[in-house]
């Protein structure tokens, strides 16, 4: 059986109660909390900035994975880092010298994320995967929790695995976006590894019984 980890998008949860919904997400034993921040720029949104992650790690023992949907990520990462960010996703879209920031991440002592628009295509990646933590595979156009999934992204998992597997490299995949108790399975067998999941998940009246059953998927 595969192991795979979980990672709710806590965006898709009630802000109103987060001590709550965290005592939850650490009874469910997730392995990772994906964290959304948007400047409005990037994305159509605007959500959290870095003093979020530290009132966060102040609640909660559970791994950070600070996904940048913003213009400039270059300039904010350390302080991402700085306030407890175990990893730091950044887009593929916005920005230019990939492997160099790439490197920075880890040298300033998190993993890194390359996150990808479901018009990006993978073999732009082909160059910095060497340099990669993890290949995030947006399943909608950044902005908003509760999208639908564009299936078409489904088959850039198994293009990245394959890729992986040839070129015996490391990077972990991860899927973002409109994964629902259905469609999990299926992203599962391209080859995911992380699944980070919002609305599928905060949508449920018992968020436990959700993220068990997510963790019963058999691949
Ligand atoms: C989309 C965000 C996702 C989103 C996931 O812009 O990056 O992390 O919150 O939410 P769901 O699973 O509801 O699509
Ligand atoms: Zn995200």
């Amino acid at each position: 059986m595969k192991k795979f980890l979980i990672a709710p998008s806590i965006l898709a949860s009630s802000f109103s109660n987060l001590k709550d919904v965290f005592k939850k997400l650490e009874g469910a034993e997730v392995d990772l909390i994906h964290i959304d921040v948007m400047d409005g720029h990037f994305v159509p949104n605007i959500t959290v900035g870095p003093f979020f992650i530290e009132e966060v790690k102040k609640i909660t023992k559970i791994p950070l994975d600070v996904h940048l949907m913003i213009e400039n990520p270059e300039k904010y990462y350390e302080k991402f880092i700085k306030n407890g960010a175990s990893w730091v996703i950044i887009h593929y879209e916005a920005v230019i010298h990939h492997e160099k920031i790439m490197k920075d991440i880890r040298e300033k002592g998190a993993k890194n994320g390359i996150a990808i628009n479901p018009s990006t295509p993978t073999s732009f990646l082909e160059e910095i995967l060497p340099y990669a933590d993890m290949v995030l595979v947006m399943g909608v156009n950044p902005g908003f929790s509760g999208q639908k999934i564009i299936p078409e992204t489904i088959k850039k998992i198994g293009k990245l695995n394959d890729i992986r597997k040839k070129l015996k490299y490391n990077f972990k995949i991860g899927f973002d976006g409109g994964l629902n108790l259905e469609n999990a399975k299926d992203i599962l067998k391209e080859g995911c590894d992380i699944l980070m999941i919002g609305s599928g998940i905060f949508n449920a009246e018992d968020i436990l019984l959700r993220i068990k059953k997510f963790k019963e998927i058999e691949v």
